[in-house]
């Protein structure tokens, strides 16, 4: 959370910086700032709100600096107001000798605080950002060159960072430091940037080299030196961003969230690409970095994630113990990375995560790595920092996801869990005809979800009911169970209507106390083996005045005698239904949102990327 972004170079700054921040604003956008050198002076601008709101500010306050670090802010310590809003100047009696932007938390900044204060050092804001600034200027004091006083600061700081800054004296010099919160640098001609997620930097250069922790870097118009703040200079290595830059564009949809939901044919395709094995019933996951045998002695499945992720990881375990006959526990990563659970040597730990660097999700990793159990992660973002530091795993080849509801990446790790399952499942007890069967299931996907996509003008009509509720409830059995868990958050995101999910057995035990005449019930109902039970379920809710929204085939009459709205789906085999019954609950969470006219690309207090615990 929080977008870091800086330019150094022959442009004018502002505006690249402005433009990579918008690109950024998904990590945070209570508010924003820029900070430039200019004429041996740090030029400020920072303001509440939107980036833009910056924007406007420099349209009457410019500034003409070919060299800045702007930010765009999730707020952690302090209100989203314009003091506290990034960049943190620093310097004693109101000198501004250093600009500071940061994405994390530094966990003893009130000590520090209290030392620098003790010196002389005026805080202004509630930050405990402000203490990295006024760190940077005492060190600044001693004359030694910018690189060599941040790392000093460095070791000062507890918690996690991502840092950016510039000096009053060394324009066109940037300095950055990483320890826990992503910080790139772009490599271009003749100029160079910073960001805390190269989407921001991928309109000027596709060459970008990942910061790794305990790193520091000085970024000029020509040059960047790397050093580690232990091992000393380092020689990066410089990686080329596999996505083209319109990738990150609307492409004339009105929302990032719709067309992420309606790239999910695509989605499935590139998920599965090259990875179904049809002549051996199987999938090939060369990723994983593990031998058949080693596959094969795991007797125990843990999956560790955060939001979306824990909902495809729910899915998983469904599918693994169907296809693999192995226990599968699922994990809110957050839990799992203190609980201190016993995982003996034949557990298989996963952590699942879109970003890669999802605070909780990465401590999860860590502790088991720490525990000396191989860890492996099913990640989107390739160079991220679960990616790299999992001893293997499977990429889910998605694209930039921008919408902060997340909806195709949960498709993309659904069908990633399909083929783990699968092939976990053909080293064990599942034949090659069952095993086929999943291939061409799998491979049949990405058309289906075409057609569930057809659904959007029955959701819409649903959605005008739904957009009245106070409170809604979403229920669905089996691999449908954690599709409605995920159908409930995609609505509470988005349109904050108060919405919860239930296993569809469950209702009766509770929920049921909440059916009336204005509290609808979704049932993701599709035919099954449970099926019938599920229509009895629906009858309860009917008999007590309940509205009822069903996601199911379109010729089941039974269910659209029982239904006010039927979304429907076309018939697909069991295990890749979970992929086509989130498409319809997706496009509603958008609908209902758009008519409560909700900002739904950017729904409020949530981030993307949650780096912070
Ligand atoms: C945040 C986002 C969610 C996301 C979760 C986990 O809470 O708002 O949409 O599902 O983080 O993110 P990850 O990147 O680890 O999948």
């Amino acid at each position: 959370m929080c977008g870091i972004v800086g330019y150094t170079g022959a442009k004018e700054a502002a505006p690249v910086l402005v433009a990579g921040l918008r690109r950024l604003e998904y990590r945070g956008y209570d508010s924003a700032g820029m900070a430039a050198v200019e004429a041996g002076s740090i030029e400020l601008r920072k303001q509440a709100g939107r980036v833009q709101v910056l924007e406007e500010l420099l349209r009457w306050d410019p500034v003409a600096a070919t060299n800045g670090v702007g930010h765009t802010r999730w707020a952690t310590h302090g209100r989203a107001d314009d003091v506290n809003a990034h960049p943190h100047v620093g310097g004693r009696e109101g000198r501004r000798s250093v600009a500071v932007v940061h994405n994390g938390v530094i966990e003893n900044y009130a000590a520090l605080r209290r030392e620098l204060e003790a010196e002389g050092f005026a805080f202004r804001s509630q930050t405990d950002t402000e203490v990295v600034a006024h760190l940077m200027a005492r060190e600044l004091e001693r004359g030694d060159e910018p690189l060599d006083a941040l790392l000093r600061v460095l070791p000062r700081l507890e918690g996690t960072y991502g840092l950016a800054m510039v000096t009053a004296d060394r324009p066109g010099e940037l300095l950055g430091a990483r320890l826990g919160s992503p910080l790139v640098v772009g490599v271009g001609e003749g100029e160079h940037f910073l960001a805390s997620d190269p989407v921001a930097v991928a309109p000027y250069t596709a060459n970008v080299a990942y910061l790794q922790d305990g790193e520091a870097v000085r970024v000029t118009p020509r040059d960047f030196e790397v050093r580690h703040r232990e091992r000393g200079p380092i020689a990066p290595r410089i990686d080329r961003i596999d996505w083209k830059p319109d990738a990150v564009e609307l492409g004339g949809h009105a929302h990032y969230m719709l067309k992420e939901i309606r790239e999910q044919p695509d989605t499935a395709t590139n998920a599965c690409r090259g990875r179904l094995v049809r002549a051996e019933g199987s999938a090939r996951l060369g990723g994983l970095n593990m031998t058949a045998r080693q596959l094969r002695r795991v007797r125990r499945v843990v999956l560790a994630a955060c939001g979306t992720s824990w909902h495809a990881a729910l899915v998983g375990e469904y599918l693994i113990e169907r296809l693999a006959h192995l226990p599968v526990e699922v994990e809110y990563a957050g839990e799992f990375r203190y609980r201190n659970g016993p995982l003996d040597d034949r557990t298989l730990v996963i952590v699942l995560s879109q970003s890669g660097e999802t605070a909780d999700t990465l401590g999860a990793l860590r502790e088991s790595r720490r525990r000396g159990h191989p860890t492996l992660a099913i990640v989107n973002t390739v160079g991220s920092t679960i990616a790299r530091e999992a001893d293997g795993g499977v990429y889910l080849h998605a694209g930039p996801e921008i919408g902060v509801a997340s909806t195709k990446a949960f498709s993309a790790q659904v069908a990633v869990l399909a083929l783990l399952a699968l092939h976990l499942g053909r080293l064990r007890q599942l034949s090659f005809t069952e095993g086929a069967a999943v291939v061409d299931a799998l491979g049949s996907a990405p058309a289906l979800i075409g057609e569930a996509l057809k659904a959007e003008p029955a959701v819409e009509a649903a959605a005008d009911r739904i957009a009245q509720a106070r409170s809604v409830l979403f229920l669905g059995r089996d691999l449908h169970y954690p599709v409605a868990l995920e159908g409930a958050l995609k609505l509470k995101e988005i349109s904050y209507i108060h919405a919860e999910g239930y296993p569809t057995s469950e209702m009766k035990h509770g929920p049921i106390a909440l059916i009336d005449p204005q509290t609808p019930s979704v049932f993701v109902a599709p035919r099954g083996p449970l099926h019938a039970k599920t229509l009895s379920n629906i009858e309860e809710v009917r008999a007590r005045r309940g509205p009822i929204v069903s996601v199911g085939l379109a010729d089941d009459e039974d269910l659209a005698r029982l239904s006010d709205h039927v979304l429907p789906i076309p018939d697909a085999p069991e295990v890749i239904q979970p992929l086509l019954a989130v498409v319809p609950l997706q496009l509603l969470a958008y609908h209902v949102a758009r008519i409560k006219g909700c900002d739904i690309d950017k729904p409020r207090n949530l981030a993307k990327s949650v780096t912070v615990e």
